[in-house]
């Protein structure tokens, strides 16, 4: 079989935790994954976005680890009176050095748009969080043939604010997660490509030779060889199976350079 493409991008697995876990939960599973990885190849970065009350707990685990700590979402404003959110800074003063923007659940249940997930990406690099974006289609767009179109659209309102040079992009068609139901190695390496092709054409080679792309929707050890073998996917945003130190660290493992 095919291993995972080489590039000069750095691999990075991520696991989404959405609203699962509680303190002590959150503590054993972090312990597992960061005792998991430690004899794992540098070559890999790790992530675990672990939700609000639970970051300072997982950052006390993964201090002088090799595994990062992000947060699910941010508010776009620095401060102020928005009961219930959460800025920037402070996910940066608790430890987090990443932020998803844009996961379709906020999109879906939040009603954010292509506009305000911009907005959150520019306040993420504002206090230096690396932002991963999430863009993908419904399975109803992509019915109607209309997946590029879609993914055209989330990236142009991103690149239409200026995309911050630490960017990550995740490419999460929304038929795909929490279903089992996982994008074939094409639909993802011609969505990643399509991704990658938009960026060069507005940003130039070099950034969009620089720009991670991850893959999310299902991902689990048993498919994700398949996927990290094509051709710009640099890594994986894990839901369900990042619940699970080990399918998670089997993830790792799998989607590693030279696994
Ligand atoms: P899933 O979720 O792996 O459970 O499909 C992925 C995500 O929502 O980021």
């Amino acid at each position: 079989m095919k291993g995972p493409v080489v590039t000069g991008r750095r691999r990075l697995i991520a696991g989404n935790w959405k609203m699962h876990l509680d303190r002590a939960g959150a503590r054993s599973l972090a312990e597992a994954v960061t005792a998991g990885v430690a004899a794992a190849t540098e070559a890999t970065e790790i992530a675990l976005f672990p939700s609000h009350p639970l970051l300072s707990e997982v950052v006390a685990v993964c201090a002088g680890t090799r595994v990062a700590v992000g947060g699910q979402d941010l508010h776009p404003a620095e401060q102020g009176a928005y009961t219930g959110e959460v800025s920037g800074a402070q996910l940066a003063d608790v430890g987090c050095r990443y932020v998803l923007c844009g996961h379709s659940e906020r999109r879906r249940d939040h009603g954010e748009d292509d506009q305000l997930v911009a907005q959150k990406m520019l306040a993420a690099e504002r206090v230096g969080l690396i932002p991963v974006v999430c863009v993908g289609e419904s399975l109803e767009r992509r019915q109607a043939g209309r997946a590029a179109e879609v993914l055209e659209n989330q990236l142009d309102a991103l690149l239409a604010v200026g995309a911050p040079a630490s960017l990550v992009l995740a490419y999460e068609p929304v038929w795909a997660i929490g279903t089992g139901e996982v994008a074939t190695p094409d639909i993802a390496e011609e969505a990643h490509s399509l991704l990658r092709s938009r960026f060069a054409d507005r940003l130039g080679a070099a950034r969009a030779e620089a720009l991670r792309i991850l893959y999310g929707g299902s991902a689990k050890p048993d498919n994700v060889a398949a996927l990290a073998g094509r051709q710009g996917v640099d890594g994986f945003l894990v839901g369900g199976a990042s619940l699970d130190a080990a399918s998670f660290l089997a993830i790792i493992a799998g989607s590693a350079p030279g696994a």
